[in-house]
């Protein structure tokens, strides 16, 4: 035999096609300790695979074939094992699971990035009519004149309250905005994602008036140092002020975290029973998700009085923070029961390529920072796990990232067809999803509209219209005239 046999050559053919191709192991293995996935696709892969995964001497990923399956672990056994008789060197060795990990997680957000090019994204603007796949809709501004509305609370058919992430809660009154904000409303810590946070009504407003707030609530700890944590407080309104403010939940100085900074949570929703939940992000600090004796990075449980249940999980365990009903997340934005099925769903913003839906049940692990679907947002890798025993898994993940807020599920009559599907808004990607939840599984999503700008929460008003709030406004949806 004179020629190597041709499976042996062809890497080397590939490496001079390619010419700048790191088809080498040991150059990878170089390349691994430095730089971004991004760098290192471009690096490693782009030559064969195209910048964009269209394909040069390598098969496009673009399209939905995949010779070799399409799942997560299929890419990563592909990248991991190559195919060297066809030209791929095997990356396994050179690359520790996971940088592959992170290289998977790159490929699917190339792949949405190249599929959303192909789409048009209707930009609705006032007195627009646009279309979706169940119903044409208009979206018009309802509310003017507002810096960063963060959450909207209907209190009657004609009256509303509107909180500011800077710390103002205005009452709205036949959509027009209160000349000033309410008076009385505590000092709030505004720095990073601090803020004033929710805003909901007592199940029971009409007849007691209690209005919840959520907000991080500026302290000092002993050393002096300015910490803040989310604090809970309820009043009523009168004569433009919130009055009769009782706190409902307050951290211990201990577990307080320095002011500012990131990952609040900040959500407050009601179950049928009249329970209050409401989240606390993990503060940027992953492992306290983990550790049930702390607030941050978990979903709460109280009697509306701020009582805590006796049936709450971990009550009677004296190293436990006895409010937690769900632990291991990362910052939960989103809160929302379902209105048939009084199931309980969370939005949480995840890393890069690992923001999540969860179905929130008692006592359950919900796995941030072991397991997650995501990588740093700068490109490097996170974990290699996207699963773990004693771990729940999200009922999806949204890759690329869409940073998902305010969440709820439409009851109104105006769009029979949305009727109790689940809405879901988004900061990052700008869009408002509708989400189709069925037994308990996600079988259809829809981007409704999407680039006019950050949306930090949607719910459904007593009139049956959506209402979005915009980075300085508030939109309200109606079908087409
Ligand atoms: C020297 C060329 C070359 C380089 C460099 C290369 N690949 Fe490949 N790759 C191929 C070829 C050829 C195939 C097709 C194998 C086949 O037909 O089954 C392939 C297949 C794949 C597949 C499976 C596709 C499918 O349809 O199942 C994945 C995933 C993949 N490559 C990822 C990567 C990644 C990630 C890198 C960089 C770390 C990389 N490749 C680097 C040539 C290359």
């Amino acid at each position: 035999m004179l020629l190597p046999r041709p499976h042996l050559l062809r890497p080397f053919l590939a490496l001079a096609a390619g010419a700048f191709a790191l088809t080498s192991p040991r150059l990878a293995a170089q390349a691994v300790r430095t730089g971004t996935v991004a760098e290192r696709f471009q690096l490693l892969c782009a030559n064969c695979h195209g910048k964009n995964l269209e394909g040069a001497m390598a098969p496009s990923m673009l399209d939905d074939v995949w010779t070799n399956g399409g799942d997560d672990e299929s890419l990563a056994k592909s990248i991991r094992t190559g195919f060297p008789d066809k030209g791929m060197p095997a990356w396994g060795a050179a690359i520790p699971d996971k940088e592959i990990r992170a290289m998977v997680i790159y490929i699917r957000e190339l792949r949405a990035k190249a599929a959303r090019e192909k789409t048009q994204f209707v930009k609705p603007a006032d007195s627009m009519t646009a279309q979706s796949e169940l119903h044409a809709y208009q979206l018009n501004t309802w509310v003017g004149g507002l810096k960063e509305p963060w959450s909207l609370a209907f209190l009657s058919p004609t009256q509303a309250v509107v909180t500011e992430k800077r710390g103002y809660l205005y009452l709205i009154e036949n959509g027009k905005l209160a000349d000033r904000p309410l008076s009385g409303v505590p000092a709030v810590d505004t720095g990073g994602q601090a803020g004033l946070f929710d805003v909901v009504p007592h199940p029971d407003y009409a007849k007691n008036g209690w209005l919840y707030l959520a907000f991080s609530d500026p302290q000092q700890n002993a050393d002096g140092a300015k910490v803040s944590l989310t604090r809970i407080i309820r009043g009523k309104i009168k004569d433009g002020a919130l009055i009769d403010q009782q706190t409902i939940y307050q951290g211990k100085l201990e577990h307080y975290i320095k002011a500012g900074g990131v990952h609040f949570g900040g959500r407050i929703a009601f179950d049928r029973q009249g329970y209050l939940f409401f989240t606390i992000g993990e503060r940027g600090q992953g492992p306290h998700a983990q550790d049930i004796a702390r607030p941050n990075g978990k979903v709460h449980r109280l009697h509306d009085d701020g009582r805590i249940p006796t049936d709450n999980p971990f009550v009677g365990d004296a190293k436990t923070d006895t409010t937690i009903w769900s632990y291991g997340h990362r910052n939960p934005q989103g809160l929302a029961f379902h209105p048939i099925t009084g199931e309980l769903f969370d939005a949480e913003h995840g890393p890069r390529g690992g923001d999540e839906l969860n179905l929130v049940k008692k006592g359950l692990n919900y796995g941030w920072p072991v397991i997650t679907y995501g990588m740093n947002y700068d490109g490097t890798a996170m974990v290699d796990i996207t699963a773990k025993a004693g771990m729940e898994q999200p009922l999806t993940y949204w890759v690329p990232s869409i940073a998902p807020c305010g969440a709820n599920f439409y009851t109104g009559d105006l769009f029979p067809k949305w009727k109790n599907q689940l809405f879901v808004a988004s900061l990052a990607a700008e869009e408002l999803r509708r989400v189709e939840i069925v037994g308990g599984k996600v079988v259809a999503q829809e981007i409704i509209f999407k680039s006019i700008g950050r949306i930090r929460h949607v719910i459904g008003g007593p009139d049956g219209a959506l209402y979005v709030l915009l980075p300085n406004r508030i939109a309200r949806i109606t079908p087409a005239p």
